[in-house]
């Protein structure tokens, strides 16, 4: 008994770490506003650490990198970035969720701050060589 539990929790973990590979780290992704997404390296669980630059018109903390943290299990994702770095504060957060196909990631995200109502948008990361 203790071995065929043995054998199933072996056969969960290795299905869930081969579900999990739908994302490549470390990646190097564009969005469609320009800017930059690096993910660097995975945690326990799916999750993982990256950084953002900004470099979105109409937006500010733009150009300089900010901390990322995500979780990523099988196609689905969900990252966020807290837009407080040395450069600047904008006393705001970004949560991005959606989809890894291949190269590419579809998200809807959410920006709250704490000077303006909640902004909703959707960006498309393409991943680069
Ligand atoms: C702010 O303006 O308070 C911080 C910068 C927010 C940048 C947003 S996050 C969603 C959208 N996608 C981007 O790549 N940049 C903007």
């Amino acid at each position: 008994m203790y071995r065929l539990m043995a054998a199933l929790f072996l056969l969960l973990a290795a299905t869930l770490a081969a579900s999990a590979q739908n994302l490549v780290i470390p990646s190097y992704w564009l969005n469609q506003r320009g800017s930059e997404m690096k993910l660097y390296s995975w945690g326990a669980d799916g999750t993982f650490k990256g950084v953002y630059i900004n470099h979105a018109a109409g937006f500010a903390c733009q150009n300089t990198p900010y901390d990322l943290w995500g979780r990523a299990i099988g196609s689905h994702i969900k990252f966020m970035v807290i837009w407080t770095n040395w450069a600047a504060d904008c006393k705001s957060k970004t949560v991005w969720q959606g989809r890894v196909r291949g190269g590419t990631i579809a998200t809807r995200w959410i920006l709250t701050g704490h000077d303006f109502p909640p902004l909703r948008g959707t960006d498309i990361f393409q991943q680069q060589p």
